[in-house]
């Protein structure tokens, strides 16, 4: 039967507000339906009164392949960051440097201020930002299927979601640049040794999380807010600076040549995980 959702499910039940990437057949790579929509979904999630929690996962095989980079290809149309293409479906580089700068500064800046429990529900491998938002939610359950890949540098791309920040205080300076400079792919396993996820399920046995985030949304909702709000305050402001150098550097990343040729390597010759 045909997916008749739209790309960006959200639905709301016994108190958690749940964010699904729905895009089954393209691994779930955020298009600006994703892209842009996702802040406005954690907005609604943060302001619902009746969720007292979130959740973000993905439909089927995959948790998400990370930046659509066929937004890029149509003349560099929509420039991955979402909302760079003009009405003809061209971009230009002020454009994409807009796109970096304006709606991807502010889905990360989404993630940093979320005043709600985050829960990321990792079904399966995980790639770009669909990694470095891991380390802005709070607590990362993942299947065991998962594979986490931040393929930066081999697109010619730079770091974003404060991976650049996050990551070398998550799991030390040495495995955050394995991962961020040289591109190595993690299991799911050795994420949870890195402390970048916190519980790997079976894959089979994922319904598991469940009944322990329905016990969680019925915790005093205020005081998890004050709690998560404590735990993040030291680090607020340093977040946002990290956002706003990390954009500056994308939106210069997606002008140079290295970056075309990377695109134009993917789409000849698609990588595997
Ligand atoms: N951008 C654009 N298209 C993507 C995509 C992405 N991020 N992720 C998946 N797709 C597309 C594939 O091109 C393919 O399209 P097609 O059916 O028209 O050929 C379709 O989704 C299914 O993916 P496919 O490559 O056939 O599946 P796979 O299991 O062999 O490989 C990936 C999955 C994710 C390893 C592979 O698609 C890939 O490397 N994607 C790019 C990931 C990436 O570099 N993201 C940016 C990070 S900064």
């Amino acid at each position: 039967m045909a997916n008749q959702e739209p790309d960006l499910v959200e639905v709301v039940k016994d108190g958690i507000y749940i964010i699904r990437f729905n895009r089954p057949k393209r691994k779930n790579a955020f298009n600006d339906k994703i892209m842009l929509g996702l802040a406005p979904a954690l907005e609604r999630a943060a302001s619902n009164p009746d969720a007292a929690i979130a959740v973000i996962t993905g439909t089927g095989d995959y948790f998400t392949s990370g930046n659509d980079l066929s937004n890029f290809s149509k003349g560099a149309g929509s420039g991955g960051g979402g909302g760079a293409s003009d009405k003809k479906g061209e971009t230009n580089l002020e454009q994409l440097a807009q796109a970096a700068n304006g709606s991807f500064n502010r889905l990360v800046k989404a993630f940093i201020d979320f005043p709600k429990p985050l829960v990321a529900i990792v079904n399966g491998p995980a790639v770009g930002i669909g990694v470095t938002m891991l380390g802005l939610c709070d607590v990362v359950y993942a299947t065991n299927r998962a594979i986490f890949h931040a393929p930066f540098v081999s697109l010619a791309q730079a770091p974003e979601g404060c991976s650049s920040f996050l990551f070398p205080r998550i799991m030390g300076p040495g495995k955050a640049a394995e991962i961020l400079l040289f591109g190595k792919k993690v299991t799911a396993d050795e994420a949870c040794k890195l402390g970048l996820v916190t519980e790997v399920f079976p894959d089979e046995h994922m319904d598991q999380i469940w009944p322990r985030l329905h016990q969680w949304a019925k915790l005093p909702p205020v005081a998890m807010m004050r709690a998560k709000g404590l735990m993040r305050a030291h680090l607020k402001d340093k977040l946002h600076e990290v956002n706003d150098l990390e954009c500056k550097s994308l939106a210069e990343s997606w002008t140079t040549e290295e970056f075309m040729a990377a695109l134009m390597k993917f789409f000849t010759r698609k990588s595997k995980l």
